[in-house]
């Protein structure tokens, strides 16, 4: 039985995804689910987001040992295997996977397996392993800790790293800001996801050993999230609405590939939540190394502020229950998946 896998996915950057795992990492434990958060950006703006820059300096400086997500799957770009990595525990339901930046160094890797999965049934075992090595390594994770869900983030792309983080998702969220940049690359997006489902599923057949854990490739989109934060206060109101209501046309053309009669995001079945702008909490709360609704007059957040934290808690909280209902809607039907 597998943990589920849930990726923020968008080739446009700066929608807001590192930003949605690490609140959402935080709020699942308090609607009762442990979390294993897998930054798999070679950015790695998540685990910075965690971690003191000693901690991450003393991560990323030990060679040796499994201590972020490069380390565990560096032996594979030689002769050697995965590794079990070390995990961080962030809070008691809130463990990491730590980024690193070396993670860019695996695309080629990658990028050499591809074909390869689809090579003579004797030499298979090698580029299943380096194209799963993200989904063995969280799954071992999500094990060691019992989590009930694991939560991805990835870069803003297109590449082989995305490929096997998508690979290892079996559901995707879509953040997009209201603009033309987000909705060219949603355009992209759809098809992607189908290219990729489809030409996993093909090597899956090619494997053809049914005991043989491997991920399925399901990512199954539940939704797209939209960002307040992105508009420019000097645009004028309208031009926010012109992108925003072609969002649902766009999102289910794209990707799920039929045709919508929502008129606005707010009409959409697909639209998950409209986050609001956090103005001067999302700084406080970097600041803090705390998610913004555990904002406290201490670190700042008095008068009004105080009003927003708990606003906010309630935004997330909703879309972390919205979250799970849509996965227990899309749970596959054989219930192989252990479901959150
Ligand atoms: N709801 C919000 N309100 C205000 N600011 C936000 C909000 N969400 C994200 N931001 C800010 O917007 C910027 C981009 O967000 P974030 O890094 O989460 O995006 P991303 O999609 O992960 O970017 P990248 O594609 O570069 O990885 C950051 O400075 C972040 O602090
Ligand atoms: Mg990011």
């Amino acid at each position: 039985m597998s943990v589920p896998v849930l990726t923020f996915f968008n080739n446009k950057g700066g929608v807001g995804k590192t930003t949605l795992v690490y609140h959402l990492s935080w709020m699942f434990p308090e609607v009762g689910l442990s979390v294993v958060a897998v930054d798999l950006d070679a950015q790695a703006s998540l685990t910075a987001a965690y971690l003191d820059e000693d901690t991450l300096e003393n991560l990323w400086e030990d060679e040796a040992a499994p201590t972020t997500i490069y380390r565990a799957v560096e032996p594979l770009t030689r002769v050697g295997d995965l590794m079990e990595p070390q995990l961080i525990e962030v809070a008691p339901q809130l463990h990491l996977v730590p980024g690193d930046v070396a993670l860019a160094s695996f695309e080629d890797t990658l990028s050499d397996a591809w074909p390869h999965a689809m090579d003579d049934k004797s030499r298979l075992y090698r580029p299943f392993r380096i194209l799963t090595a993200f989904w063995q390594i969280a799954q071992l994770a999500a094990r060691r800790v019992s989590a009930d869900i694991i939560l991805v983030d990835v870069g803003p792309n297109l590449g082989a790293i995305n490929r096997s983080a998508l690979i290892a998702s079996d559901y995707a969220v879509v953040p997009l800001g209201a603009d033309l940049f987000s909705l060219r690359g949603l355009k992209n997006l759809g098809p992607t996801l189908r290219s990729w489902r489809e030409s996993w599923c093909h090597r899956l057949d090619h494997w053809g050993y049914p005991d043989f854990a491997l991920p399925q490739g399901r990512m199954v989109p539940l939704g797209y999230i939209v960002q307040q934060h992105g508009v420019r206060l000097s645009r004028p109101v309208k031009a926010y609405d012109k992108w925003v209501n072609r969002i649902p046309g766009v999102y289910h053309e794209s990707v799920l590939r039929d045709s919508t009669t929502a008129d606005t995001p707010s009409q959409d079945e697909q639209c998950l939540a409209t986050l609001k702008h956090f103005r001067s909490l999302i700084p406080m709360g970097q600041e803090a190394r705390k998610p913004i609704f555990h904002l406290t007059s201490a670190d700042g957040a008095i008068g009004g502020h105080a009003q927003a934290v708990q606003d906010a808690h309630e935004d997330f909280e909703t879309l972390a229950r919205t979250l799970l209902q849509r996965i227990s809607q899309n749970a596959p039907k054989d219930g192989h998946d252990h479901q959150p």
